[in-house]
């Protein structure tokens, strides 16, 4: 695998040139299906528009598995210097994903040589992560009738672990992602007479307050969620006060039963607070992406491939984080897992920031642990 790292390198950095947004990842899904052909990979170019999949398979094995690489960039201008930074101005891969699909095609480059396995892999390159919830279009469009699975692996970067580890977790590791609106209506005045007034900003802050509720008084302790409230927007004048006030949010879980309780208590602790100052408040909430919730069975063989590729030091055991991610639509389907490959170095950036560049150190540790489940899963 290590010989192949200044070619994976290359490839990494060329993709980190040419960032594209969700949905648009045109010339990406071309130079992903060109590399896979050349190495004799069957390519699939027709799911959700820029999707790619790679079949290998090898000997008489029934059994399959799919790995899968986001290939998303966002809408960020990237602040780096060296020479492979973005060439489309407002589009950069701040987030890795540029390494995530190296990752994925130098373990599919090394399988396709070594063919160390009897049965069929699916390379799984997926559109538009970072909006729109690409992976649940690649459900909806059949991913799993198209490419039967027993199972789905995938990986992000993370630059909180050191290089040179990867983190693993046996039940949840990524929360879900829930977008709420709240907008309230109260009537306006001249900001001197407020008796004259149904302030909506005194009602959304009260509004806001008691949401924290929620979080600490309602929900089970054990039970793990963060309620942020990101947006306020009301009023334009110092002296005036407004119709309407305006709170936008997020809301993290990693279980549908804690976010349907905390979705509805918003709701009625919205409607109920504004009334009792004479006003209304409409909330929307919207849940965008599923909490993450690896398969047991299939961390364990993720957990041995890190043994096995790096040592027993390199594997950590992953707490659960906040952020989200869409391979949860994944693992509604079927067993699978998500590992974080650790990206972390002296003054690496965090993820979505315009200075982030993946660390190209983490290629072969990704890519070893893919090719070695598989060559372990499909035993020849
Ligand atoms: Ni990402």
């Amino acid at each position: 695998m290590l010989d192949l790292v200044p070619e994976f390198t290359a490839i990494r950095q060329h993709l980190h040139q040419y960032p594209e947004l969700s949905h648009k990842e045109f010339q990406t899904a071309e130079f992903i299906a060109s590399c896979l052909n050349s190495w004799g990979i069957e390519v699939h170019t027709d799911i959700v528009g820029t999707g790619v999949v790679g079949v290998l398979r090898n000997g008489d094995g029934t059994k399959s598995i799919a790995l899968r690489a986001d290939m998303d960039a966002l809408a960020i201008s990237e602040k780096n210097a060296f020479s492979y930074c973005s060439k489309n101005e407002g589009v950069m891969h701040a987030c890795g994903h540029d390494g995530h699909m190296a990752m994925l095609l130098m373990a599919a480059r090394y399988l396709a040589q070594t063919r160390q396995f009897s049965g069929t892999v699916y390379f799984v390159f997926q559109p538009s992560e970072e909006q729109d919830g690409g992976a649940s279009e690649m459900v909806q469009a059949g991913l799993f009738e198209k490419f039967p699975s027993d199972m789905i692996l995938g990986c992000h970067n993370w630059p909180e672990l050191p290089v040179g580890t990867v983190g693993v977790a046996d039940k949840a590791i990524m929360a879900s992602c829930n977008a709420f609106e709240i907008e309230v209506t109260g009537r306006g005045s001249h900001g001197a007479m407020p008796n004259l007034s149904v302030d909506p900003i005194f009602v959304a802050i009260q509004i806001a307050n008691a949401l924290q509720g929620i979080i600490t008084r309602m929900k089970k302790p054990q039970d793990a969620a963060v309620l942020s409230i990101c947006q306020v927007k009301a009023g334009q004048s110092y002296n005036v006060i407004p119709d309407s006030a305006y709170m936008g949010g997020t809301v993290r879980t990693f279980d549908e039963g804690v976010t349907d309780l905390i979705e509805s208590q918003m709701k009625s602790i919205a409607s109920q607070v504004a009334m009792a100052f004479g006003a209304q408040a409409k909330v929307s909430f919207d849940r965008q992406v599923s909490p993450v919730i690896n398969t047991p069975d299939c961390a364990q063989l993720v957990r041995t491939a890190a043994i096995e590729t790096l040592g027993v030091k390199a594997l950590v055991e992953q707490e659960p984080v906040m952020p989200s991610e869409d391979f949860g639509e994944y693992l509604k389907k079927v067993p699978g897992a998500f590992f974080f490959v650790g990206s972390g170095a002296s003054g690496t950036c965090g993820l979505h920031n315009p200075q982030f560049d993946f660390n190209d150190e983490a290629l072969p540790i990704g890519a070893s642990v893919f090719a070695q489940v598989v060559e372990n899963y499909l035993l020849k």
